[in-house]
């Protein structure tokens, strides 16, 4: 059976994003319709998001959907992702009017009202699927409310799993039922937990790594929901993101100062004094360049960099740091660059083209993660010739190698300020060494990162959770 797929996501670049998720959203499925596999993507309009600069038309004025005890009238906007893929945008100003895509308690109500849209959005577009693919705690109720379609759910993020109180749940028109045995007794006794019923629905449970898929059924990184995810290791999948290869590329990206290849990397050096000077970071073309990008999130490990900082700045480094979030974050890095001024640059903002001249421009991308589902900015740094220094954790473990025929890049297992400068000093020693430095950047620019492989899986996954569910709903009423 040929799958007819509805896609559900919070976060869809680049229309609306946060972190990696909203990369996955606007990527993977572009890559599976040219596949010519039938999907459509739907996300909430948030406030931010302005039709005229997406081409976005109206297909429907005044959808009506009940929840929370009352009924609400939305409209439908459709537009399109890379190759004319389809998306369904749903407009609720009160709902989703402000600018960003998550705000607080409110969001448990607002993405019920999106995942109950759901089936009317599709409706509206004339859209028959026949199968559900919802993302993280956000889209998980519209798992649980659809019943005659097969249903896969993915992981990006045990961290947040929706966590309600069963009677706001009621009042939200959320099925309840029992409390499943994890929702007695693991971490929120007596709370209805969205990613937990979502891995109890769906057909099919992936997310977003292999390290991390076997990782996350573990006491360590279940988050609580490792026996749960145990119980159906046999439908837990991990299927390694890509990354959008046309968007990241260096022989072709308008963001940066100079275009280079694997074969000709003269343009690299260009790449790091234009962004020392843009950072203002000492002019000094031999010192090694240490790029961050990321959420500025305890997840990434910025205890380790704050703690070990002095240590690293010892090895004669630089730092270019891009982010937002925690403000005890924000508060730290502005005070070093101060202090360290010409030798360590944060920018505390969402800015996409510095992004990319910070992958294209550092020598060295750390991402020393307390755990990384997948992590995408290790991809991006490889493919500007950038070599990661990670920790040795999700997808992270599955993408960096140090050992081996073709090492891409430097790894530490423990979680400590020890490992993580080890780990520099070897890349450093490696940068300063020249010989087999050049060889590891070519090792991790030739590496394939592309959505290619990663369509055809979820592909194979969408077949079999089709084919499970025509086997298992014979005879049933439901
Ligand atoms: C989340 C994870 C990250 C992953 C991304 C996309 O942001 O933290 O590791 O790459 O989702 O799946």
């Amino acid at each position: 059976m040929q799958p007819r797929v509805a896609f559900l996501s919070a976060e869809v670049a680049p229309f609306a994003k946060v972190g990696g998720l909203g990369d996955v959203a606007g990527s993977l499925p572009p890559a599976l319709h040219r596949r010519g596999v039938e999907i459509v993507v739907l996300l909430p309009r948030y406030g931010s998001i302005r039709l005229a600069e997406h081409n976005l038309e109206l297909l429907h004025g005044s959808l009506v959907v009940r929840a929370a005890g009352r009924e609400e009238r939305f409209s439908v906007y459709r537009g399109q992702l890379a190759h004319g893929t389809p998306v369904l945008l749903l407009d609720h100003p009160g709902l989703f009017g402000e600018p960003t895509v998550y705000i607080d308690q409110r969001d448990r109500e607002r993405f019920t009202f999106f995942c109950k849209a759901a089936p009317g959005m599709l409706d509206a577009a004339g859209m028959n699927v026949n199968l559900y693919h919802a993302n993280d705690w956000h889209t998980a109720v519209s798992l649980l409310e659809q019943h005659d379609v097969a249903r896969v759910f993915t992981i990006h993020n045990m961290a947040h799993q929706g966590i309600i109180d069963v009677d706001y749940a009621a009042y939200l028109g959320i099925p309840t039922g029992p409390l499943l045995e994890v929702e007695q007794t693991g971490r929120y006794p007596g709370k209805l937990n969205l990613m937990a019923r979502a891995i109890v629905a769906a057909d099919l449970v992936s997310t977003v790594s292999p390290r991390y898929a076997r990782e996350i059924m573990t006491p360590e990184y279940g988050a609580g929901l490792d026996g749960l995810l145990r119980s159906r290791a046999d439908d837990v999948l991990g299927i390694l993101n890509g990354i959008d290869t046309e968007t990241y590329d260096p022989s072709n990206d308008p963001a940066i100062a100079a275009h280079y290849h694997v074969d000709d990397l003269a343009g690299k050096a260009i790449n790091k004094a234009a962004l020392q000077r843009e950072l203002g970071l000492d002019d000094v073309p031999d010192t090694p360049l240490v790029g961050i990008v990321s959420r500025l999130d305890d997840q990434k490990g910025f205890d380790l960099i704050l703690a070990g900082i002095e240590r690293a700045l010892a090895l004669g480094v630089q730092f270019a740091v891009l982010g937002t979030g925690a403000p005890e974050y924000h508060a730290a890095f502005a005070r070093l660059n101060v202090e360290h001024a010409g030798r360590f640059a944060a920018r505390l903002a969402f800015d996409v083209g510095l992004a990319q001249r910070i992958y294209a421009g550092s020598d060295m991308f750390l991402m020393p993660s307390r755990f990384e589902p997948c992590g995408l900015g290790q991809m991006i740094a490889m493919r500007y010739g950038s070599v990661p220094v990670v920790r040795a954790t999700g997808g992270l473990a599955d993408t960096v190698s140090e050992e081996g025929e073709q090492p891409n890049g430097f790894t530490f297992s423990e979680y400590s300020v020890d490992a993580l400068i080890d780990a520099l000093a070897r890349a450093v020693a490696a940068y300063r060494a020249r010989v087999p430095w050049w060889q590891i950047v070519a090792n991790g620019m030739r590496r394939d990162v592309s959505w290619n492989r990663a369509a055809g899986e979820y592909l194979a996954m969408y077949r079999r959770a089709l084919a499970k569910r025509a086997s298992g709903t014979i005879g049933a009423t439901g």
